[in-house]
């Protein structure tokens, strides 16, 4: 594995190993805090970030390396109008892997195309962000014991939150998942996803109501409505307080229900919701860091450049207006499933 930009990058198997090792460096800190000395992560953040940001560089700092990057495009060429492609190549030179977040989907993925250094998509616009997918399954784990056989409400903004889109995907992995996706009709989750899971054999119900659903709820995943993927403010506006878990409703659910939320939150779960057993989510962005350590480790140490997959032949321009083929000129790549190859879009 040279890359991860998407969920499906790497196998069940490699997951499994990621997360084995995460435990362990989870477990045996002090085994790791040199593994990575003289090495360097730069992050290159063109979108807002606290957890994602942060918990990177704590990582390979853990490790015993270090990080440098930037937080925003104000102070970087890129706000000249550099294009994804060069910024990566000239980052190739002065780190040794890089984590990235893009407004524009399919962003990491482009880099990772031109870079000769590990290329890490720390999200990308509404489409992905498998290094959180990555962290919710260790805190499934710790906190379940077990992914198969869950039945799993996520809850929110299931059309622009990429932590949803990722984890659903990550999840098909396993067996006998049950999904509740509990949204407005205008957030439901993409059509894409849906059909994949439903494909595999997974049963999929899709709802209005929390509190219908949460008694029958293992784990409820919680997110944040995705203001800045709104083209229409008022949209926004009207559904931006569709769903808030509080402790009355709480007391509806399972003694051993496991609440998560990829943060910030931003209204959808009541701060009194804090002081309930229950409440994972400040332990899930704990546990990111881990995930965060035994990616970097892996990357670096199992890169290699035959690693790379071939390109697939050139296709029609991609039709998805926040895909990052449509902004900088990229040539157009189709999967052979006929999506776009940076963002995914049919
Ligand atoms: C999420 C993101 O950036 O997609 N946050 C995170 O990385 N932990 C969720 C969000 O912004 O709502």
């Amino acid at each position: 594995m040279r890359h991860f930009t998407a969920s499906d990058d790497f196998s069940a198997e490699m997951s499994d190993k990621l997360l084995g090792l995460a435990s362990d460096i989870l477990k045996n800190p002090a085994d790791y805090s040199d593994r990575c000395r003289g090495k360097i992560l730069a992050t290159l953040f063109y979108e807002p970030s606290t957890r994602t940001r942060l918990s990177f560089e704590s990582a390979i700092m853990r490790l015993g390396g270090q990080a440098l990057g930037f937080a925003g495009i104000e102070s970087s060429s890129v706000s000249k109008g550099e294009t994804m492609a060069d910024t990566v190549r000239i980052v190739s030179s002065y780190a040794d892997i890089c984590a990235i977040r893009h407004n524009l989907e399919g962003g990491p993925k482009t880099a990772s195309l031109y870079s000769r250094i590990p290329v890490i998509n720390a999200g990308d616009g509404g489409h992905e962000h498998p290094t959180q997918t990555l962290a919710d399954l260790l805190t499934l784990l710790e906190y379940r014991g077990r992914i198969d056989g869950l039945t799993i409400g996520m809850c929110g903004d299931l059309k622009y939150g990429r932590t949803v889109h990722s984890l659903a995907r990550a999840l098909s992995r396993y067996s006998d998942i049950k999904f509740v996706f509990i949204c407005p009709q205008e957030l439901e989750m993409p059509a894409y996803i849906t059909d994949e899971l439903v494909s595999k054999g997974f049963s999929v119900e899709v709802s209005r109501s929390l509190e219908q659903n949460l008694p029958n709820l293992d784990v409820l995943y919680m997110t944040r409505i995705q203001k800045e993927r709104f083209d229409i403010p008022e949209d926004y506006d009207r559904l931006k307080d569709s769903y808030l878990l509080d402790p009355q409703k709480l007391t509806a659910a399972k003694s051993d229900l496991i609440v998560m939320h990829p943060l910030p939150r931003v209204g959808e779960i009541h701060p009194d919701v804090d002081a309930d057993s229950r409440a994972k989510y400040f332990d899930q962005a704990r546990l990111a860091v881990y995930v965060r350590m035994a990616l970097i480790l892996t990357l670096l140490e199992s890169t290699s450049e035959s690693d790379a997959k071939p390109l697939p032949p050139s296709g029609a321009p991609c039709r998805n207006p926040k895909c990052i083929s449509t902004h900088e000129p990229l040539p157009a790549y189709k999967t052979p499933e006929d999506s776009c190859l940076y963002c995914g879009a049919q």
